[in-house]
């Protein structure tokens, strides 16, 4: 099948989503160091970068929260049980078959049905979690009156205990992320789209690219389709 170069991540989406890799990167050196995991850049220098690198993530999230509503880019993330379960088929035994592939990315449909679950579950529970213990962790104790406060509702204990748990799965995450990387059309392909925001996708047989899989679809992001449009020019 014929492929056409489709500009597919805008440059602020690329932006966010190498400084929050880069950020997330730096959360897990340094968290699993206050954690004891290793010995690296000392415990004062690791509480240090942690927090500075939280509170980079915070501000980055409040302006990804923005761009995402903004650009009716949070439409990518409604969840689909269409082509699911063929998916998750796809990477346990296709793969390794070279099967094809059993959605199609497209610009109005840039994640497959398992991303897209994945993706909602990161942005619903999974950030959400490590920034709020991430804060109770930070202000439980805070100056009062000249002496320190402690909020009394806080059981420290179940902060930790649930900000570790969380990044324990953020780290798996990271590494099914790389993993699934490598998945796309080339070895190289979905990580070249996200440096450039170009990715080489198939064209139908009338040499028309594809415009999302499902009807409903079409309709509700003709307009991303029109910003990236203009974005383009
Ligand atoms: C985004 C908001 C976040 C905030 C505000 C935050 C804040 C904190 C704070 C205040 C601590 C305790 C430092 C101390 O003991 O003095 C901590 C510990 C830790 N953080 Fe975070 N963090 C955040 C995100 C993350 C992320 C994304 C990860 C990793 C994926 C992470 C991993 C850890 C780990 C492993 C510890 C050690 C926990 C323990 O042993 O009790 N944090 N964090």
């Amino acid at each position: 099948m014929a492929h056409k170069k489709v500009y597919i991540y805008r440059l602020f989406e690329r932006i966010w989503h190498w400084t929050q890799a880069l950020l997330i990167f730096a959360l897990i050196f340094t968290g699993f160091e206050i954690h004891s995991s290793y010995t690296a850049i000392g415990f004062e220098n690791a509480v240090r970068y942690h927090n500075v690198a939280a509170i980079s993530l915070i501000i980055l999230i409040i302006f990804a929260i923005f761009w995402h509503f903004t650009t009716d880019e949070w439409k990518q993330y409604i969840p689909t049980t269409k082509n699911l379960k063929a998916q998750i088929n796809y990477y346990i035994t296709g793969i390794f078959k070279n099967a094809p592939h059993p959605t199609r990315k497209t610009l109005l449909s840039k994640l497959n049905p398992l991303q897209r679950l994945v993706y909602l579950a990161l942005k619903l529970f999974m950030i959400p979690l490590m920034v709020i213990t991430g804060l109770l962790y930070l202000f439980y104790r805070y100056p009062a009156k000249g002496r320190i406060e402690s909020l009394e509702w806080v059981n420290l204990e179940v902060v930790a205990l649930l900000h570790t748990l969380g990044a324990f799965m953020l780290v798996a995450f990271v590494i099914a992320h790389v993993y699934l990387i490598t998945t796309g059309h080339t070895l190289s392909s979905n990580l070249k789209a996200m440096i450039t925001g170009y990715e080489e996708l198939e064209e139908d047989a009338d040499g028309e690219d594809q415009h999302g899989t499902e009807p409903e679809q079409k309709r509700e992001t003709t307009h991303i389709e029109q910003q990236i449009n203009d974005t383009e020019k």
